[in-house]
């Protein structure tokens, strides 16, 4: 009987161009290479969203009930055309998918009913929607950059209702004065800021939570990572070189190295630490990043 098992027209192209009559010569690179991108892998470097996709989508189907709830009382998320999968009949997005997974660390120690909250570096402004669209909160004041402060304005204008918005206070870095003299916040969150920032400006913020806040919830990585082919160093070597100047914890480690990231946490734990009375209460790694840690400080909680 015939057969046939010929290549397909797609696979000839494959062995025309990529395992080719010579791809088996010499190995010391081929699974990292067209070789195994058309065998094993797909290549990392083409499929960047693919991956990106694949981690939101298990992240997203590991979800608990009670994170599921919180994402879904955040409404208007997918303003600005994010990337999301769809997973339990909702549309979920990396951005979102973090801020419920932070609020659930926040949540398990502090009561954010009622709370009066300080965000130091809020980008857009997802946090802020989120703890918006899950808590009573009193009042939510942001303190960040000129720039940003205008894109996460139109932001929460438009995705919130006009009650939320309303307890919003937006305060540019200049006139961070206003905090001092509004000192008693509950809370004071930063995620992925401090670590871009002086350290000098680091310990000033700081002080300043240590003077106006009795909370503190910190996420940033605990060190720097100097690896090219990580990021292909896209912004250029200045941008690495100024990255490797910012943030309380400069030490360059390999990020992926789970026994290295442990190693670097009890310095993380120090540098955040405000001021003495306070404690870190909480502390575990930040998904899903491998070398973010989140950690809970209290100020007079013994
Ligand atoms: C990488 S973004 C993180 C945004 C947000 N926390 C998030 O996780 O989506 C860093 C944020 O820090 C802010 N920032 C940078 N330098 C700052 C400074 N000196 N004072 C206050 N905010 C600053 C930026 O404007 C931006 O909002």
């Amino acid at each position: 009987m015939a057969r046939n098992l010929q290549a397909s027209p797609q696979w000839e192209r494959i062995q025309q161009n990529w395992v080719t009559e010579e791809a088996a010569v010499d190995l010391a690179n081929f699974k990292s290479d067209h070789r195994n991108y058309n065998l094993a892998l797909w290549s990392p470097e083409a499929n960047g969203i693919r991956y990106l996709k694949t981690l939101v989508h298990n992240l997203a189907e590991g979800l608990g009930d009670d994170d599921r709830a919180r994402l879904g009382r955040i409404r208007n998320r997918d303003l600005g055309d994010p990337l999301t999968v769809r997973v339990g009949g909702q549309s979920v997005c990396l951005d979102y998918l973090q801020a419920v997974l932070e609020l659930g660390f926040i949540e398990r120690r502090l009561d954010l009913d009622g709370a009066r909250v300080l965000e130091i570096g809020a980008g857009y402004g997802r946090t802020c929607h989120a703890v918006l669209s899950n808590y009573d909160v009193a009042e939510y004041w942001i303190v960040d950059l000129t720039n940003t402060l205008r894109l996460s304005g139109k932001y929460l204008g438009e995705v919130l209702d006009a009650e939320q918005f309303a307890k919003i206070r937006f305060v540019d870095v200049e006139d961070v004065d206003e905090v001092v003299r509004s000192a008693g916040f509950d809370l004071c969150v930063n995620i992925h800021s401090f670590t871009e920032m002086l350290p000098d400006t680091v310990r000033e913020y700081l002080d300043l939570i240590d003077q106006t806040c009795t909370g503190f919830y910190v996420k940033n990585p605990v060190g720097k990572f100097l690896d090219k082919k990580l990021d292909g160093h896209h912004k250029g070597e200045e941008a690495v070189q100024l990255a490797l100047r910012t943030g309380p914890l400069r030490k360059v480690l390999d990020v992926f190295d789970a026994e290295a990231v442990a190693a670097a946490v009890p310095d993380y734990i120090a540098a955040y630490l405000p001021g003495a009375g306070w404690d870190c209460v909480a502390d575990e790694r930040g998904y899903p990043w491998s070398y973010f840690w989140q950690a809970l400080y209290l100020k007079g909680s013994a």
